[in-house]
């Protein structure tokens, strides 16, 4: 499975209090937005699964009982993320991983990677 938490969970967690938006169910993303969870922060994230997927908001979930808000939508839309910052007016700390980090995908994707 691509993205974070791939490998089975431990356990435990509490409640919530601010939102946070971190930009991913990536690799870093995830376990960061699961921290922020065990902080008792809400979590909202945003990412458009290229590199990642959905099953990861369920490991997130199974390991501390409290799910992300999540909308698949792309960064570089700024009309929807306007609407999500819309949604949440409580946003009150933005961490971005969105990235594009695989190298080896460069020279056959170059133009996603800005080259
Ligand atoms: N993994 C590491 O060990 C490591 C170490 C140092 C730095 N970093 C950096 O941290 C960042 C995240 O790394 P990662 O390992 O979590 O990568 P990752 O590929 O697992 O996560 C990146 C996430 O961004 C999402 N994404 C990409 N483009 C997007 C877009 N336009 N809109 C919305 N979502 C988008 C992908 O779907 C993916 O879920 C990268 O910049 C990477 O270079 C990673």
């Amino acid at each position: 499975m691509r993205g974070g938490l791939a490998q089975s969970p431990q356990n435990y967690c509490h409640t919530t209090n601010t939102r946070f938006l971190p930009s991913g169910t990536g690799y870093i993303g995830s376990f960061t937005a699961l921290a922020i969870l065990e902080a008792d922060y809400k979590v909202v994230i945003v990412d458009n699964l290229y590199n990642s997927s959905e099953e990861v908001l369920n490991r997130i979930e199974l390991i501390c009982g409290k799910r992300p808000e999540y909308y698949s939508l792309d960064i570089t839309d700024e009309k929807a993320l306007d609407k999500v910052f819309e949604e949440h007016p409580d946003i009150d700390n933005v961490i971005h991983f969105a990235a594009l980090k695989v190298s080896s995908n460069m020279s056959r994707e170059g133009r996603q990677y800005g080259i």
